[in-house]
C-alpha cells in the first residue's frame, strides 16, 4: 500500500521501504514510482528508499497546464520536509534526473549525493519543444496510446524489445496508466526546462552517473558530458540496456548503486 502526503495543495503518493540513510529516487516520464521496484528490493536491507509519484503521474494529483521541473522539485522538498528528512541521497531517471538537477540548484544543502540515470543536463532544442507540444495535444485529444506508440520503440534496447515481453508489458502499462492531463503538463514542463549544464561545475555532492549503453533518448555522450563537468563524478555504462536501464538490467544497475552508496562518507541525514 502506498502512502500519501498532503503538501502544497496536492496529494503525493509514495512508497517508503527499508531503514537506514534515506535515498529518494524519482521516476522518468511518463512512468510512476513502480519503476523502482527492483531497487526497493535491493536497497531496503541497508537504506530507506522513498519513491514518490511525481505530480501528474501515478496516484499523485494531476494539475493541468505546465508542470515545471522546479514545481516537481519543490513537491519533493515538501515531501521530505513532511517526512522530517533534512538531507538525502537524491536520484532520478531521465525526467527524474531533470528534477534532481533542479532540486540540487534550489536546495544543494539537502542533497547528500546525486544519482543521475539515463538523463541529461541540456535543455530541449526548438525542434524537440515543438514535438513535445504536438505530443501534449495528441495525448489530450487521443489518450496515452499515441505516446506509447511513439515512445516504446525508443525506450528499450532492441534486444529488450524483441525478447523481454515482461519488461515491454510493464513499461507499456506504466505509460498507458498515466493520465493524459498529467503527461501533457509534464511534456510542457520538460519543453520549458532550463539548460542545467552550467550547474554541473558547481555540484560538489558525490555523483554517480548511470546510462544504458543503448540508450537512444539520452545517449552515452550526454552522460559523458555530465561526467566531464561534475568534479569527482563516476560513471557506469550498463551493457545491453536502453533508456530504462534500471529495469532492463536491474542487477548491474543495483550493483553500481550499492557500491556508490557504500562508498559515501557518513553524515547526519535526518532531523531528530
Ligand atoms: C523520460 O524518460 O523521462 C523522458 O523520455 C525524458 C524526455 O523525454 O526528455
Amino acid at each position: 500500500m502506498c502512502k500519501v502526503a498532503r503538501v502544497r495543495g496536492i496529494e503525493i503518493a509514495y512508497d517508503d521501504v527499508g531503514a537506514g540513510p534515506p535515498v529518494v529516487m524519482l521516476h522518468g516520464f511518463p512512468f510512476n514510482r513502480t519503476l523502482w521496484r527492483e531497487q526497493g528490493e535491493a536497497l531496503a536491507v541497508s537504506h530507506r528508499l522513498i519513491t514518490p509519484d511525481l505530480r501528474g503521474h501515478g496516484a499523485t494529483t494531476v494539475t493541468d497546464g505546465t508542470v515545471t521541473m522546479e514545481m516537481m522539485a519543490e513537491d519533493v522538498a515538501a515531501l521530505l520536509h513532511e517526512l522530517k528528512i533534512k538531507r538525502a541521497v537524491l536520484g532520478g531517471l531521465s525526467m527524474g534526473g531533470y528534477v534532481a538537477l533542479a532540486f540540487y540548484r534550489l536546495f544543494p544543502e539537502r542533497v547528500r549525493a546525486l544519482i543521475l540515470a539515463d538523463t541529461r543536463s541540456q535543455a530541449d532544442t526548438d525542434e524537440a519543444r515543438e514535438t513535445r507540444e504536438k505530443s501534449a495535444r495528441q495525448a489530450l485529444r487521443e489518450g496515452m496510446s499515441v505516446i506509447e506508440a511513439a515512445m516504446l520503440p525508443k525506450l528499450l534496447a532492441p534486444a529488450t524489445l524483441a525478447e523481454r515481453s515482461d519488461i515491454v508489458t510493464r513499461v507499456r502499462e506504466m505509460i498507458l496508466g498515466t493520465k493524459p492531463e498529467g503527461a501533457a503538463a509534464a511534456l510542457r514542463g520538460m519543453a520549458e526546462r532550463r539548460d542545467q549544464t552550467e550547474l554541473l561545475a558547481e555540484i560538489d555532492a558525490p555523483t554517480l552517473i548511470v546510462v544504458g549503453a543503448e540508450d537512444a533518448i539520452t545517449p552515452v555522450k550526454d552522460a559523458e558530458t555530465m561526467r566531464a563537468k561534475i568534479s569527482g563524478s563516476r560513471m557506469k555504462v550498463i551493457e545491453r540496456a536502453g533508456h530504462v536501464s534500471n529495469i532492463e538490467e536491474p542487477a548491474e544497475f543495483n550493483r553500481a548503486l550499492e557500491e556508490f552508496l557504500r562508498g559515501l562518507p557518513s553524515g547526519e541525514e535526518t532531523h531528530a
